[in-house]
């Protein structure tokens, strides 16, 4: 899929934003429960979904037919739902036995999207 490139940079920023608001409320109010959601909204968010776009940039083959769009919409709705479900968890550790699983579930998914770009990359990054 074309612009796949831009479209990973700027979800990543979104939840650049979403991760670094967070970060300030944690230094503003002292509490620093929500240091794991902060972290990897920044970095599993941000930091690798910039990557992934960089690299989508760098080899434009990668980004042929629909496997592309494919590692995207995973990537996205199970990083974003995993991370919704922590923050869940971390509000109320009660959750954790209901929505733990799922979340967990949402990260097995995250793996594979990576799996998948792993895939891209091998295969069509030859010159
Ligand atoms: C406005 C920007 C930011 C603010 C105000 C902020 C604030 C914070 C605070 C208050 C903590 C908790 C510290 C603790 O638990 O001792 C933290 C942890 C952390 N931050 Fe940020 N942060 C910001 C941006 C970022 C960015 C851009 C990244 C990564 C790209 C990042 C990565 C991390 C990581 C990995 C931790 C966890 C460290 C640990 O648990 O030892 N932060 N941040
Ligand atoms: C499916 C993907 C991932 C899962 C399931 C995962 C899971 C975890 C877990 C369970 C912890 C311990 C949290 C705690 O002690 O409170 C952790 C910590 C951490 N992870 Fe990940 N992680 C993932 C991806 C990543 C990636 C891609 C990065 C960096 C690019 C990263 C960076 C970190 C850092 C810096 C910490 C320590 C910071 C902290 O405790 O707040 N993680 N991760």
């Amino acid at each position: 899929m074309k612009n796949i490139d831009r479209l990973f940079v700027l979800t990543g920023l979104l939840f650049l934003l979403i991760g670094m608001t967070l970060g300030l409320k944690m230094s503003m109010t002292r509490d620093f429960a929500m240091h794991g959601l902060h972290a990897h909204l920044n970095l599993l968010g941000f930091v690798v979904m910039t990557l992934f776009g960089l690299c989508y940039r760098a080899w434009p083959k990668m980004q042929e037919g629909s496997l592309a769009k494919l590692h995207y919409l995973v990537h996205t709705i199970t990083v974003a739902g995993a991370l919704t479900l922590l923050y869940f968890v971390l509000t109320d550790m009660e959750l954790a036995p209901r929505i733990g699983p799922v979340m967990d579930m949402l990260l097995v998914g995250t793996v594979a999207s990576v799996v998948l770009f792993a895939y891209l990359f091998f295969t069509r990054t030859k010159d």
